[in-house]
């Protein structure tokens, strides 16, 4: 039992090699050719947009890019640099544009008074640019019928 066990492993992998070798090589744009067991060395750290212009958005629920740099603005357990600003009873002073409405509804659909912890951490959805080529080709274009509509920072 155990033997033939073994036989139909070793047909299983010479069959599966024999696929891998005919397939094109996998090749994954962010790790390049380094082996899935080796670890890669960390992208250098850019130089982010910062300049403070709003970008239209692609759909109607995208969640808007940072238009200004980001680094060193901590946001944990206990602190949210971003509310410092974003947070509604904060834009006066800031001038930043305020967290909407939907920032305060909580999973159960009840609205709050505070921001939800559903929206707590920003990075989540909202990301800081770079002025960088795509890593894979994208033909992806702004839904049309979005008043907002325009193509993606190139
Ligand atoms: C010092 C104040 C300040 C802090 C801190 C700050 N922002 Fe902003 N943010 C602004 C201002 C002002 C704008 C309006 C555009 C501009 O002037 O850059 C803005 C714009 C944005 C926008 C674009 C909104 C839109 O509708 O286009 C997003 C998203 C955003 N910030 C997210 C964040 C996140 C996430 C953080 C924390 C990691 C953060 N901001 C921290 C002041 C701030
Ligand atoms: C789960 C995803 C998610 C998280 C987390 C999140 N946002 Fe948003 N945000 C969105 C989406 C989607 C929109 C656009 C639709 C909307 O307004 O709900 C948006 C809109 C915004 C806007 C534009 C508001 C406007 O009226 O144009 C700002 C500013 C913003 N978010 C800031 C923040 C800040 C600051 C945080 C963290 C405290 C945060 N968001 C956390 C998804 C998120």
């Amino acid at each position: 039992m155990r033997s033939s066990l073994f036989l139909c492993l070793a047909a299983w992998m010479a069959t599966s090699a024999g696929f891998a070798a005919h397939a094109a090589p996998l090749l994954d744009a962010l790790r390049g050719a380094t082996p899935i067991t080796g670890t890669t060395a960390p992208a250098r750290l850019g130089n982010a947009v910062n300049d403070d212009q709003r970008l239209p958005r692609s759909y109607t629920q995208q969640p808007p890019v940072i238009p200004h740099r980001i680094d060193g603005y901590q946001v944990d357990r206990n602190f949210n640099k971003c509310l410092d600003c974003h947070a509604r009873e904060r834009t006066s002073l800031s001038q930043a544009v305020p967290v909407s409405a939907t920032h305060h509804v909580d999973r159960s659909g009840k609205v709050l008074d505070h921001i939800s912890t559903r929206r707590y951490f920003c990075k989540q959805c909202h990301v800081a640019q770079e002025n960088v080529p795509p890593l894979v080709r994208n033909d992806y274009r702004a839904e049309p019928a979005n008043a907002n509509a325009a193509p993606i920072r190139p």
